[in-house]
């Protein structure tokens, strides 16, 4: 983390899990217990549907609330589709983008993720952006010219200006619900490689002042260590934000100096 220059940001993304009702129960618990200290932002993604009581409950907290996609379309024929438009309608801030789960499951491409990016801007939404290897990727040593690359499409046509409201997030495939964390080494490495593309493409002061997440199998256990690492500035965190205890041991983590 770097807090001089830019947000430390812990993001839940709870992917398919939890009803309305028992997203109720945990932003209830969340809210009653967030430490006092307000040293990094946080970010609760939810389904669709937990949206509105979610954004209901967190309403008054410092919790803002994010979706898990959007289509680029502002409207149309696009059964089962949700827009930008919807969620920013519904007080949504952020939204995940290009989550290897759906790049992988859902067949979305590079060119699909810039033009989300570009709908979710339009709507005045924060995009996290997820990029990262797969395992025979790693191994074949080509994960920092496939992140650039990832970077470059996802980023194509994107303002300077519009770059602070975009929040890249660096998640290893081989460490999603895995129990395979990245080292922290491994976590910054990449995390300033991202930095570095981002300074090829927009210069030194909004690489510095872009927020780039880790996630894969963060934890509890081991946050503070990846978040100890200059360019990890926060967490991408599946499993561990299920449970309000372990989200919030990681808040306090990102809270620590
Ligand atoms: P896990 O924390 O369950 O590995 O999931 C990470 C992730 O995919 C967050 O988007």
């Amino acid at each position: 983390m770097n807090r001089k220059y830019r947000k430390t940001i812990i993001a839940g993304n709870w992917k398919m899990h939890k009803t309305p009702s028992e997203a109720k129960v945990f932003a209830e618990q969340l809210k009653s217990s967030l430490p006092r200290a307000k040293r990094c932002s946080i970010v609760l993604c939810v389904p669709y549907v937990d949206i509105p009581v979610a954004v209901k409950l967190l309403k008054d907290s410092r919790i803002a609330v994010g979706a898990q996609n959007l289509h680029w379309e502002e409207a149309g024929p696009f059964t089962g589709e949700i827009s930008a438009a919807m969620l920013a309608d519904l007080d949504v801030k952020y939204v995940i983008i290009g989550h290897s789960e759906r790049r992988n499951l859902f067949f979305e491409s590079d060119l699909t993720v810039n033009k989300k990016v570009h709908a979710a801007l339009k709507a005045g939404l924060h995009p996290i952006i997820c990029v990262g290897e797969d395992q025979d990727q790693r191994e074949l040593g080509v994960t920092l010219e496939l992140i650039a690359y990832q970077i470059k499409t996802a980023l194509a046509g994107v303002s300077p200006e519009d770059m602070r409201h975009i929040v890249i997030a660096y998640e290893p495939i081989w460490a999603i619900g895995t129990g395979n964390t990245a080292t922290p080494e491994q976590a910054g490495q990449v995390c300033s490689a991202i930095r570095g593309v981002l300074r090829k493409l927009y210069g030194a002061r909004i690489a510095r002042s872009t927020t780039i997440q880790y996630g894969g199998s963060m934890n509890e256990k081991n946050a503070a260590d990846l978040l100890a690492q200059e360019d990890v500035d926060g967490g991408l965190i599946g499993s561990a934000s299920l449970n309000p205890e372990t989200f919030l041991q990681i808040i306090q983590a990102a809270n620590q100096d």
